[in-house]
């Protein structure tokens, strides 16, 4: 990064130079030269439109267009040298090719704005962003499905209240993760129809006196259609909002499914095995075997809310039109981005790795009386109400427990005793995999349903059609 003054392309009116700490303190480019790629391909759609309408000539479009690519190499490269003093990644870019072509490069900037650049550049980049986003919540479901599909006879336990409430499959356990993430898949698709609109041709704020051709910048860009109104065009974040609203969600969903593992993988659980090359050790204690990347995910969630609440907050007091505040939009959004899509790589991978301990499960679904939901279930069957049912395998329960056996180990006559008319025998057949075989109406933990589901989880799976490219 170069420090070396710079001739402002805003000098006009001014008589001082800025303080050298303010020039520094409130430049974006540190940050904002992610957008070099997309600023440069808007500025190409801009010039080829001034072209078209014969605001620029066509061959100087001809030599700012060839310098637009010259630079665009040079920025990939490494060899463009960025400047504080230029404040941001458009003025760096507009300073270089004035360099280049000179003075006819300074014709670019004609009927466009910073205002309205910087919200093109966003929209630009978050839409790549987003589409690679989407692919990756399809990948992690697709491990969720496979995973669920090994695992779809996994006897497994299921709690609620962290408390052991009922059998489960494991499989079925897996897709409820895949159901929250097609959630989080449309949410990603929903927010980028918004965002597919471009506000180039806003200007500062009210629009341009030059005849300009916004629908074929949109065209050339590969936008659905342009911001309606100016003043709105330059000042709306909502479509960064809302994509923050999703990524916060995503995170939510990872985090439970980070905590879950790392209950899950704790060795008075062991349930599960977490992939070696997803652990750490510890330097003290040479048995353990942490599970970082889930507790790291878990953590993580933190930072994507507070990147939701940093622009929430930024935005909420804003007259309009373009504020300098909102320069502060950038690095909250980078920051959710980046961290979502390294944790989706990190669980994806995780989950592709994970085994599960299946006899354990099993010994774990059987206890803490799981199946007595059944035995109530059965004895309704037999023509008791269901309140009465639930008292008599109460007192079953307690009696267990004081005896220190399981439901399935009491006598007969227990059950007679209190339900005279049940079966003697409905006491030996609870078992967990009755359990599930019997939850098999649509959505429940039987493996046959569990199949189905992974069934329509691929047909989904491979239609699913994005209009993100
Ligand atoms: N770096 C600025 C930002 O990110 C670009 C827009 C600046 N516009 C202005 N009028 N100062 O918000």
């Amino acid at each position: 990064m170069s420090d070396k003054p710079q001739k402002k392309p805003w000098g006009g009116r001014f008589h001082d130079a800025t303080d050298r700490f303010v020039e520094r303190w409130q430049a974006s480019i540190a940050y904002d030269q992610r957008l070099a790629a997309v600023d440069i391909v808007g500025s190409i759609a801009h010039a080829h439109m001034l072209a078209k309408q014969g605001i620029v000539p066509v061959d100087e479009v001809e030599q700012i267009v060839a310098a637009l690519h010259e630079i665009r190499e040079e920025i990939e490269t490494g060899t463009f040298v960025f400047s504080d003093a230029l404040e941001d990644i458009h003025m760096n870019v507009e300073a270089r090719l004035i360099d280049k072509v000179g003075a006819v490069g300074g014709k670019l900037h004609t009927a466009r704005s910073r205002n309205d650049q910087v919200a093109t550049d966003i929209r630009l980049y978050l839409r790549d962003e987003v589409s690679a986003l989407s692919h990756q919540l399809v990948e992690l479901q697709r491990v969720l499905v496979d995973q669920a599909e090994a695992h779809a006879e996994v006897v497994f336990p299921g709690f609620t209240h962290m408390q052991t409430a009922q059998p489960v499959v494991f499989g079925h356990h897996l897709l409820a993760y895949y159901e929250m993430v097609a959630r989080d898949h449309g949410r990603l698709a929903d927010a980028y129809r918004r965002l597919n609109q471009l506000p180039l041709g806003a200007g500062a704020l009210a629009g341009t006196t030059f005849p300009i051709d916004r629908l074929a910048v949109a065209r050339e860009l590969g936008f659905d259609g342009v911001c309606r109104n100016s003043l709105d065009g330059v000042s709306d974040r909502d479509f960064a909002i809302e994509l923050l609203a999703a990524l916060s969600l995503i995170m939510v969903h990872l985090s439970r499914l980070a905590e879950e593992l790392v209950l899950w993988s704790s060795p008075p659980f062991r349930l599960v095995h977490l992939p070696e090359g997803y652990c750490t050790g510890s330097s003290i204690m040479p048995q353990k075997r942490n599970p970082d990347v889930p507790e790291l995910i878990r953590g993580k969630s933190g930072r994507v809310f507070g990147d939701l609440t940093a622009l929430l907050t930024l935005m909420k007091g804003l007259p309009l039109a373009y504020n300098k505040d909102m320069q502060e939009d950038k690095e909250p959004l980078f920051d959710a981005v980046d961290t979502v899509r390294d944790c989706l790589t990190a669980i994806t991978g995780l989950m592709a790795g994970l085994t599960v301990h299946g006899d354990r499960a099993r010994e774990l679904a059987g206890q803490g009386f799981a199946t007595a939901t059944d035995l109530a279930d059965a004895l309704v069957r037999t023509g008791l109400p269901f309140r009465d049912a639930h008292e008599v395998v109460g007192k079953l329960v307690a009696r267990a427990e004081a005896a220190g056996c399981d439901l399935a180990e009491l006598p007969g006559e227990a059950l007679t005793e209190l339900a005279p008319g049940a079966d003697a025998d409905l006491l030996h057949k609870l078992t967990v995999d009755g359990s599930v075989a019997a939850r098999a109406a649509l959505g429940g933990t039987a493996p046959a349903q569990v199949l189905e589901a992974v069934r329509d989880a691929r047909i989904a799976l491979k239609h699913h059609n994005s209009k993100m490219r």
